[in-house]
């Protein structure tokens, strides 16, 4: 069912806000010199033990950790490794998927390592300002392609980055992933009228280079091709009466919850 009733949304919600905990509680571990494995071990620990949920990640059709934690040139789906150790300068993307009472919230954010430079810092923004200028658009009545074609237009403006196609948003709620895909760039798909009701993800893969990506030996690391960093911020989104929801804000955020 593509559009949610009130007592899923409800659910849907606990699962998001949980899943926006998992990113706020592990800011203060990213520091030059941990893993990357132990950065998934207490996520891991954290959402068993103190949320009482499940890293939905986890044997998600075979992923081998709880979250998928995605340094510098790696796009998505970087596997948690213990001798990959963070250094200063990392620009690093942590994406956090909770099951919880039978339904997921999914949301991603890059971490900045120490302090890196302003091309790096520039990269993040960006990457957060397209799916922000994206969940400003989403109400009920106008097309889906909206969130593609406005990310797009942003990030052409900007001339150097490029956005990844491989890749896309999704439906969400009693499966991790459902319909519809949701493109990040300029479509003539994704024509579908927005409803009241509706619950998916927006999730922007942005490369400071070009766009085409490559999947590592382990079958799941995906890395820009070019070797130039990429940066992606997810969040999952409710389409209300007349705007919308970001059910995975966190506290460290500059947007409000509700748009109207
Ligand atoms: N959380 C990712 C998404 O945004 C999916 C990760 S699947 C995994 O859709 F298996 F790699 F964890
Ligand atoms: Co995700
Ligand atoms: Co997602």
């Amino acid at each position: 069912m593509i559009i949610k009733n009130f007592k899923e949304i409800k659910k849907i919600r606990i699962a998001c806000s949980l899943a926006s905990k998992v990113l706020e509680n592990i800011k203060k571990y990213i520091k030059p010199g941990i893993t990357t494995e132990n950065l998934d071990k207490i996520c891991n620990i954290y959402i068993i033990k103190k949320l009482n949920s499940i890293p939905a990640c986890l044997g998600y059709n075979g992923f081998p950790k709880s979250v998928c934690i995605s340094v510098n040139d790696v796009v998505c789906h970087g596997i948690p490794k213990n001798n990959q150790k963070l250094k200063t300068g990392d620009i690093v993307n942590i994406d956090v998927t909770i099951l919880k009472n039978g339904f997921f919230g999914d949301t991603s954010k890059m971490f900045i390592v120490g302090k890196t430079n302003n091309s790096n810092k520039l990269l993040c923004n960006i990457a957060k300002k397209s799916l922000y200028l994206s969940i400003y658009k989403i109400k009920p009545g106008i097309k889906l392609n909206i969130i593609g074609n406005t990310i797009e237009k942003f990030i052409k403006s900007k001339k150097i980055y490029s956005i990844v196609k491989d890749y896309c948003g999704h439906g969400i709620g009693k499966k991790f992933h459902e319909l519809p895909q949701i493109l990040h760039f300029k479509t003539k798909k994704n024509n579908l009228i927005l409803k009241k009701g509706m619950i998916f993800t927006i999730e922007p893969m942005i490369n400071l280079g070009k766009k085409e990506v490559i999947i590592s030996k382990d079958g799941w690391t995906v890395k820009t091709k070019d070797k130039s960093l990429s940066a992606q911020y997810e969040h999952t989104i409710l389409v209300t009466l007349n705007g919308c929801e970001i059910m995975t804000l966190r506290k460290d955020e500059n947007i409000p919850k509700i748009i109207t």
